[in-house]
């Protein structure tokens, strides 16, 4: 929402909010800003100091780069958490699930802890949606083995639906879409059905896609619109 509206969420009139934002009194993510336009979470708004309204639960999307943990902090390794600006590192934010290190896409971050279970509970069924590129030609016979469940050492997939994209000699591109999501199981799968890995994306997690406008290492807050379609995604 535009900034001049979410000041007024604060009970000033449109033109008290103008003046109050010019006058350097309104701070986003605790940094002055005077551009009544700009677009803004209204939970992050304060006017002197004060914020505006309920602090509710946070919601944001991440595009992982390689390289990144996907955990709050590490002794040595950066982590997704540490992309953020500093006021929101201390919000009490975690990861829905975890990508691998060398995984890159979408990581969500919220401090909705009910909301981030649901998401990775199987019993909950929040499709993740990854873009996999693979050894060798895929075919029908790994769509066919995904759909009947890959048998792994420790236990059976539930059945994943696998999109061929592109098949060659020496790699193959395919989407996979997971309902679970164990210690790198799609590796895993891949690797038992003779196709290793070479590169791992995660593009959708129930709803909420990655944000094609964010570069790897960038991230947003979730839109209302995403917010309430996770919301129903877990029956919240
Ligand atoms: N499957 C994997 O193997 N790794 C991930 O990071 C996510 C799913």
């Amino acid at each position: 929402m535009r900034l001049d509206k979410a000041v007024a969420l604060a009970g000033l009139t449109r033109s008290e909010a103008r003046k109050a934002i010019a006058a350097g009194r309104v701070q986003v993510d605790d940094q002055p800003v005077r551009d009544g336009s700009m677009q803004v979470d209204p939970r992050q708004v304060r006017v002197d100091g004060v914020q505006t309204v309920d602090a509710g639960a946070l919601y944001i999307m991440v595009h992982k780069p390689a390289g990144v943990v996907t955990a709050t902090e590490d002794r040595s390794l950066p982590t997704v958490v540490g992309l953020l600006p500093p006021t929101l590192q201390r919000r009490g934010l975690g990861p829905v699930g975890r990508l691998d290190r060398d995984v890159t896409g979408l990581v969500l971050l919220t401090t909705d802890g009910q909301m981030a279970h649901r998401l990775i509970s199987p019993r909950w069924k929040a499709e993740k949606l990854y873009r996999a590129r693979c050894e060798g030609r895929l075919s029908e016979a790994e769509v066919e083995a995904f759909e009947r469940g890959v048998a792994l050492s420790d236990f059976t997939a539930l059945p994943a639906r696998l999109t061929l994209l592109e098949a060659g000699d020496d790699c193959s591109v395919a989407d996979v879409i997971l309902t679970e999501g164990k210690f790198h199981q799609v590796k895993r799968m891949f690797a038992a059905v003779g196709h290793p890995l070479i590169a791992l994306k995660r593009l959708r997690i129930g709803p909420v896609a990655l944000d094609p406008a964010l570069e790897p290492g960038q991230w947003r807050y979730l839109t209302e619109a995403e917010v309430a379609a996770l919301r129903k995604q877990c029956q919240l």
